[in-house]
């Protein structure tokens, strides 16, 4: 995808560091943005920085809230040029220690948000049949493995996982949508 003037964006984890330059540096490229993220308040913020954007209080953990984050961002834009799956958490110790719902919410958080965006997303993505871009969130960690950090390195190594299968899936049925994952 080449030019981003006038196209529309989604990002998770908006409210906050890496989304939040994400929907700033997007919104002077000349995007329409959609911006989700848990953190109301925090979303508010965003909103009154960037006025002009969509801002849906969405928990990425829940499929209902990322279904209704592409409802609302198609019923308003009738096409999603971008999605940024970004939101994402973290959570170290030892395997052993780390409590179990805090596993349960890093993979939650991490892996199922990522999951739940392409599949609310990319049927009518794809459908577009224009050029569109997905682009989900890992980290280093979804490379390397360093020590006390097993949820958080389990959850993007899986997001690294789910990103090489879905380019591959995408290019295999000549599909205009890409695919990049950051590994910051
Ligand atoms: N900052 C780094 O150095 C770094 C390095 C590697 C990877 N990452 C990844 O980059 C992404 C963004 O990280 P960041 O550093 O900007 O974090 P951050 O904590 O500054 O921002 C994350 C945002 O995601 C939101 N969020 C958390 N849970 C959510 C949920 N269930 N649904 C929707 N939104 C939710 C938070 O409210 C917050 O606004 C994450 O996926 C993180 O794992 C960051």
């Amino acid at each position: 995808m080449r030019s981003l003037r006038g196209k529309t964006a989604v990002v998770t984890g908006a409210a906050s560091g890496i989304g939040r330059a994400l929907a700033h540096r997007l919104a002077r490229e000349g995007m329409r943005l959609v911006l989700a993220d848990v953190d109301r308040r925090a979303l508010a913020q965003l909103s009154r920085e960037l006025p002009g954007a969509m801002a849906v209080r969405t928990d990425v953990s829940r499929m209902a809230d990322v279904e209704a984050l592409a409802d609302e961002a198609y019923a308003r834009f009738g096409a999603v040029h971008l999605l940024c799956n970004n939101a994402g958490i973290a959570a170290y110790g030892r395997v052993w220690e780390v409590p179990l719902a805090r596993w349960r919410r890093v993979v939650a958080v991490n892996l199922w948000g990522v999951i739940h965006g392409c599949l609310a997303f990319l049927p009518r993505m794809i459908a577009q049949r224009g050029p569109a871009h997905v682009v989900n969130t890992a980290s280093m960690a979804g490379l390397v493995t360093p020590p006390l950090g097993g949820p958080y390195s389990a959850s993007k190594h899986a997001v690294v996982a789910v990103s090489e299968a879905l380019a591959q899936d995408l290019a295999g049925q000549g599909s205009a949508v890409g695919v990049s994952v950051l590994c910051p």
